[in-house]
């Protein structure tokens, strides 16, 4: 079969919309987009049509499909008994990433259904597909577009990947504004149930339906036999080739459990944060471990990539809980088939930064009293370019003759990168290769659970992302050159140099989750501030 693509660019587009739903009025099979992921729709009224939507997924006859309509008038026509929440829930959010499970009329096929007496509903937010919706006439029966067990589409070249050849017609939507599947509800039992976790957070429906219960293959791996209230949430699901391990904990303390375990060659599904951290492995990455928006619209088309390519694991960061996280870490362990490496190592590590003479020392000497052990990275650098093979041989390779006869010119080393931006971020590379490493093993081997680490480049070696929390130390420029001036003993001249060759001190407040700013009239005072500072955050 040939299929054809179309591009609709708004819901006026009236031709293309009859185009694509004549395929839907005749029986045929549409790819249509929607908020969450790519639908593969067919007349959910007619059991040949959805017959085919089986054969084309390679789905289980019992996993039963949603029908998608253009709005909430539409739900009497094929669920008895609506009850009044579903158009309160209708209301607050559709269209939108919520399915509601319902009862079913008789006019909706057992096919459709997986032989079950009740039917999801779902509007979806997507105006050209609720216009070709609504211009079949029919509530269109739609799984999502991939095949069965694979991660699902977000974009019309996944829905290609999976689908072409197989179905008449794919109208590419671009790419979905949500990225995980609805939420499912269910409402045909007291309390509602969520039995999928999805683009409509959890909290948002609590806030509409008080008590909602939580089924357990939300969360758990379910044991043979045991059976899920949405039949699909049994499969293994979303996996790409390579086996995945879902690793839980903050973004700061994966990245050290991480750091600590993989391999080289090794693939990532990794927070934009830690990705320098892993020079080394074939990453990818899914947003900000803030930004759950963004991890929930990247997760699929990351799990699917590494089927291009030859790497043996996966290990993937998960978000927590709250919000979008809940469908994000679910995608993920189902992807992993509940395999989870639990990477809470009741460690705090604190990133201290920014420029000399601003006065770091000082957070540092307070954080070291409250039992904090300190390593100064930069100190500890020096150490490992003495000590470790590897990194001697990666200089070494970068920098021909700043090693010679086994010791290192760090004079020579220095006057290199100074001022030449492709060597210095040639150091970078090579130092975030090897001293993140070893400062996670260093912290590791100590057991400390409160440590700190002292670093100029905290975030260009990549020490930031294994930080639970990071501090930028500031001072004025005139209080920094007397500092510096003191302490190394040079003109007030050269200390103004070496302030204004550093970067700007903003560049470090906005990098950092926390600021200190060290200007004071006495060091009394300074070490006073200091200390409640570091009270405040441990
Ligand atoms: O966002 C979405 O919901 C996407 C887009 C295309 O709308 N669709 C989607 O469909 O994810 P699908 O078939 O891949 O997942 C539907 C899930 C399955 O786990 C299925 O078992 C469950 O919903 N389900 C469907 N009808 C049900 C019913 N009557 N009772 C319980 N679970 C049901
Ligand atoms: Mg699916």
């Amino acid at each position: 079969m040939k299929t054809r693509y179309f591009t609709i660019g708004s819901d006026r587009d009236e031709a293309q919309i009859e185009e694509a739903a004549a395929i839907l009025r005749r029986g045929g099979l549409l790819a249509i987009p929607t908020e969450t992921v790519y639908g593969l729709g067919a007349n959910g009224l007619d059991e040949d049509a959805v017959r085919r939507i089986f054969e084309a997924k390679g789905r289980p006859q019992d996993n039963p499909l949603i029908l998608h309509i253009p709005s909430a008038d539409w739900l009497a026509r094929y669920c008895e008994d609506v009850p009044e929440t579903a158009y309160r829930l209708a209301a607050a959010f559709w269209p939108g990433p919520l399915t509601m499970i319902l009862r079913r009329k008789p006019c909706v096929p057992l096919r459709t259904t997986g032989g079950l007496d009740t039917v999801g509903m779902r509007c979806p937010d997507h105006a050209v597909t609720r216009a070709i919706i609504a211009r079949a006439g029919v509530p269109v029966a739609a799984p999502s577009a991939n095949v069965s067990g694979r991660p699902s589409c977000t974009t019309a070249a996944h829905v290609r990947a999976d689908m072409d050849g197989k179905i008449d017609g794919v109208v590419d939507g671009g790419g979905c504004a949500v990225g995980v599947e609805s939420t499912i509800i269910d409402l045909s039992c007291t309390p509602p149930r969520l039995l999928r976790p999805g683009g409509l957070p959890l909290e948002r429906l609590e806030a509409v339906l008080g008590e909602v219960a939580l089924d357990k293959a939300v969360t758990q791996s379910l044991s043979d036999g045991e059976k899920p209230r949405a039949p699909g949430m049994k499969y293994r699901h979303y996996a790409p080739r390579a086996p995945v391990t879902v690793v839980t904990g903050t973004s700061a303390e994966s990245a050290r459990w991480l750091r600590a375990h993989v391999p080289d060659g090794a693939g990532l599904i990794l927070f934009d944060e830690c990705a320098p951290l892993f020079p080394d492995c074939v990453v990818r990455r899914i947003g900000s471990y803030r930004d759950k928006a963004a991890q929930a619209r990247c997760v699929f088309d990351a799990l699917r990539s590494f089927d291009d390519t030859d790497v043996a694991e996966i290990y993937a960061q998960c978000p927590d809980d709250a919000g979008l996280g809940l469908a994000v870490g679910n995608r993920l362990k189902k992807a992993a088939g509940f395999r989870t490496a639990d990477a809470c190592d009741g460690c705090r590590v604190v990133g201290f930064t920014g420029c000399t003479g601003a006065g770091k020392t000082t957070l540092l000497r307070a954080f070291a009293a409250r039992g904090a052990l300190i390593f100064d990275c930069d100190a500890y650098y020096y150490e490992l370019l003495r000590t470790d093979e590897a990194l001697r041989r990666d200089i070494d390779a970068a920098f021909p003759g700043v090693l010679r006869g086994g010791t290192l010119d760090r004079a020579l080393l220095g006057r290199l990168v100074f001022g030449d931006r492709e060597r210095l971020a040639a150091l970078d590379a090579v130092v975030r290769r090897h001293l993140p490493r070893a400062v996670v093993r260093a912290i590791a081997d100590s057991g400390a659970a409160l440590v700190g680490v002292d670093a100029i480049k905290l975030f260009e070696s990549g020490l930031s992302a294994i930080c639970d929390t990071t501090v930028a130390v500031t001072a004025p420029e005139g209080v920094r050159v007397r500092r510096i001036m003191a302490r190394d003993g040079i003109t007030a001249q050269a200390a103004l140099a070496r302030v204004r060759a550093q970067k700007p001190q903003e560049a470090f407040v906005a990098a950092c989750d926390l600021h200190f700013d060290n200007n004071f009239a006495s060091r009394d005072e300074a070490d006073a501030a200091a200390r409640d500072f570091i009270g405040s955050i441990i």
